[in-house]
């Protein structure tokens, strides 16, 4: 991760980025309304007075370059200029839009993504907040992330940014929040990225474990399948049965004395899906090591709330297994017995992530009792079609937690949209020989899928949110602070949610 520093003198930088704001609110609508800019009406943004004193030459030329340049203002717009001969050699104006946390977030990547220097300094307003330094941490290094398993390396790039406020201390602990935010949202990028030969079940739950032992108290058990068969996980239990790599149940546990709410947090960890017999078309299949994008955003949330010492007591579930085809692979129409009883018919085995989901949902109802119950999953096709590829499917019978969840995820710049449970699909779900069918025929696949999965809450029904993730949790291009691949989509979300409420 390049290192981030607040400075309130730096010297001698030979790259310097200035924010630039949109003149009042009326300026981007000018240019865009009549097609072209009326320089006459004077300049579409300005310079914010900065903290850090600059030559009165420079900024007479960074001033005169906005028209020039056609400067907007706008989150995430860039104009270079390189000056021969001067210092700095490089002026980076950088467009913060409405200098909120997602226009720095905005600016913060697009510095990522300009500069070629190996440091850079940004004079930050003399005005900036907390939330400008967040966002503006968060959008570098998320955007810097790379996961390259190739043996020719990439030229180094930028290393350093050197933030210039007036007063570096207080802005501290909003860097500190970025920090954790990036960091584990970049650890479940590199699960989320990493092929299926290397990420087993068990090398996952590795991988939690390890992560888990850097941050004192918190706890991690993991079930293997002869303990899973023991207590009656059939789910998980059968979805793993046709890997050579066994299905574990990983138990991560953040428990700070004197919390008062119990979270607990369920993703869906499927480390490969072929759709098992029920096989997937070649298309659909080549990105399904991504299917345990729930699973990470659980986990890397949960270590965040430890690292933040967050006092909410949080237990994150991730039921693990490969989802393959073989001579021991479950069948379609096969009944399979979850945790605690309910019967599944499994109509189709690519529906797979429900029936470990649906273990691991029922284990935390009967044995944690949690007071608030919320799962995360690469769960269905469907949420692209319902939505496109940014918003994931939010679905709770609980108009609260619904809406705080979808305004954590807003400001922390991962969207969410709420969709119905409707209970008239319900009929959907009747077998004739199990108590659910697992792959219900309602043509609303994430709607059927969120019912489904709600059969499993018992007395936390209205305490219950279920997020549907499978969209965003993959970008097909560089997007802000999203990196092409792995998105690490719910970390953030989550991770604002839990500190929230604590
Ligand atoms: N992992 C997939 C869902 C998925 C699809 C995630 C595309 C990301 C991108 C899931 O296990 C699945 O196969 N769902 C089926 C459900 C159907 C069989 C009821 C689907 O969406 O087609
Ligand atoms: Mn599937
Ligand atoms: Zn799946």
């Amino acid at each position: 991760m390049l290192t981030i520093r607040l400075i309130a003198d730096p010297t001698g930088f030979d790259a310097l980025a200035l924010p630039v704001r949109p003149v009042e609110a009326t300026a981007p609508d000018r240019g865009r309304s009549t097609g072209e800019t009326d320089r006459d009406e004077g300049p579409l943004a300005e310079l914010p007075p900065t903290a850090l004193a600059l030559p009165e030459d420079l900024l007479a030329e960074a001033t005169a370059l906005l028209p020039l340049v056609e400067q907007t203002g706008s989150a995430g717009t860039t104009h270079l200029s390189v000056r021969a001969l001067r210092q700095p050699s490089r002026l980076l104006l950088v467009g913060v839009g409405a200098a909120d946390e997602a226009g720095w977030r905005a600016a913060g990547a697009a510095i990522a993504r300009t500069t070629r220097e190996t440091s850079i300094t940004i004079a930050m307003p003399a005005d900036v907040t907390p939330e400008a330094v967040r966002g503006l941490a968060e959008g570098l290094w998320l955007a810097s992330y790379r996961f390259r398993l190739a043996q020719a390396t990439e030229p180094a790039g930028l290393t350093e940014v050197l933030v210039a406020v007036a007063d570096p201390a207080a802005h501290e602990p909003a860097l500190e929040l970025a920090r954790v935010t990036a960091r584990t949202t970049r650890f479940a990028r590199d699960l989320i990225n990493t092929p299926s030969s290397t990420k087993s079940p068990q090398w996952l739950a590795d991988q939690i474990v390890a992560a888990a032992a850097e941050h004192p108290g918190l706890t991690v058990s993991i079930r293997e399948p002869e303990q899973l068969a023991a207590e009656g996980f059939g789910g998980i239990l059968a979805v793993g049965n046709g890997s050579a790599t066994g299905p574990r149940l990983v138990e991560l546990s953040w428990h700070p004395a004197g919390a008062s709410t119990h979270v607990v947090l369920v993703g869906k960890g499927i480390t490969f899906d072929t759709g098992g017999i029920s096989i997937k078309p070649r298309e659909a299949m080549k990105l399904m090591r991504k299917d345990m994008a729930g699973a990470a955003a659980i986990v890397a949330a949960t270590l965040g709330a430890a690292e933040l010492r967050l006092p909410v007591r949080i237990t994150a579930l991730a039921p693990l297994a490969e989802n393959m085809v073989s001579g021991s692979a479950f069948r379609p129409g096969d009944v399979i017995r979850h945790y605690g009883g309910l019967t599944s018919e499994t109509t189709n085995s690519d529906a797979e992530g429900r029936l470990v989901l649906a273990d691991a949902l029922a284990y935390a109802v009967e044995r944690l009792a949690p007071d608030l119950l919320i799962d995360i999953a690469t769960l269905t096709g469907a949420n692209a079609v319902a939505l496109g590829k940014r918003h994931a499917a939010l679905y709770s019978e609980n108009d609260e937690l619904a809406e705080a969840l979808i305004g954590a995820g807003r400001t922390a710049g991962e969207l969410a949209w709420r969709m119905p449970l409707t209970n008239d699909y319900v009929e959907y779900l009747g077998s004739d020989i199990a108590d659910l069918y697992s792959a219900p025929a309602s043509g609303a696949g994430s709607v059927t899928a969120a019912l489904y999965l709600r059969e499993f809450t018992g007395p936390l029904r209205d305490r219950w949110v279920h997020v549907d993730m499978s969209a965003p949790s993959w970008a097909e291009g560089n997007d802000g602070p999203v990196v092409k691949g792995a998105t690490g989509y719910g970390v953030r979300t989550l991770l604002r949610w839990l500190g929230d409420l604590g």
